[in-house]
């Protein structure tokens, strides 16, 4: 059975499909964010396919750019123009290309002293675009957190082993030793952040990840499973990546 009522698996067929899956999900929930929507966007090569499609017709012409506000769920810290920069690469694949207002685009500035200032800095650029300092389960933060699966089972910036895993208060938090390549210091935000969505929605695509997502879809301890959302919890996965053996009803 499903321990968690609100977690929805998809399967699709091939990257291609889950971008443009992806891609109907981020335009549904865009549509249903009224006059001001918040996406979390997410890094590594699992996205990069849907973030150039957003550039493409039809959803280029179909999102209200001057509505919706992106953010990173976590950064890298290296300069901006560095390429190894996640928002560095969303903005490469669409948010430049698009004619979004440079209001709407929320970089973690990581030429800030530190990644914990940085992430001290970011905590209160998202306090200060909610409204308010305490996340209320009732009214989420974001409309959607997109969230890639590591193939040691982190994701955003929580790796396993770090105590950044069991913050409770602090919504972003500084990580100096990243877990996996690339091993340069990042910037992410907390669990209690990241589940203040209307939508998590994890892709997950590859041959290289059916082993991790298997052990995370059946719950083991690994921060990708501790992940959670205050409401929909989706994981969209294409063939490559399914699990050996994968049990639908599990
Ligand atoms: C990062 C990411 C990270 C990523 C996973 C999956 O900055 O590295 O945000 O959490 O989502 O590592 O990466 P791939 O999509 O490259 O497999």
């Amino acid at each position: 059975m499903n321990s968690n009522p609100r977690r929805k698996i998809v399967f699709v067929p091939d990257a291609e499909a889950l971008a443009e899956s992806a891609a109907e999900r981020l335009l549904a929930r865009i549509a249903q964010g009224g006059n001001r929507t918040a996406i979390c966007l997410t890094g590594g090569t699992s996205p990069e396919r849907l973030y150039w499609r957003l550039a493409e017709s039809p959803y280029r012409g179909a999102i209200p750019w001057d509505r919706v506000h992106w953010f990173i769920g976590d950064e890298r810290f290296v300069p901006a123009d560095n390429t190894l920069s996640n928002m560095g690469a969303a903005r490469r694949l669409f948010l430049d290309h698009v004619g979004v207002p440079g209001g709407n685009i929320h970089p973690v500035a990581t030429d800030a002293a530190s990644p914990d200032a940085a992430a001290r800095l970011y905590e209160a650029e998202l306090k200060q675009f909610y409204d308010r300092d305490r996340l209320d389960p009732a009214k989420p933060l974001f409309d959607l957190v997109l969230m890639g699966l590591g193939r040691d089972g982190h994701t955003a910036s929580l790796f396993p082993g770090s105590p950044a895993l069991d913050e409770r208060v602090r919504w972003v938090v500084g990580v100096e030793q990243a877990g996996l390549a690339p091993f340069v210091p990042r910037v992410t935000l907390t669990f209690p952040a990241l589940a203040s969505t209307h939508e998590m929605l994890f892709l997950v695509s590859g041959e290289d990840k059916h082993e991790i997502l298997g052990r995370a879809l059946s719950g083991d301890d690994l921060p990708a499973s501790r992940a959670h959302a205050d409401g929909d919890l989706v994981w969209l996965i294409d063939r490559a990546a399914r699990p050996k053996n994968f049990d639908d009803s599990a």
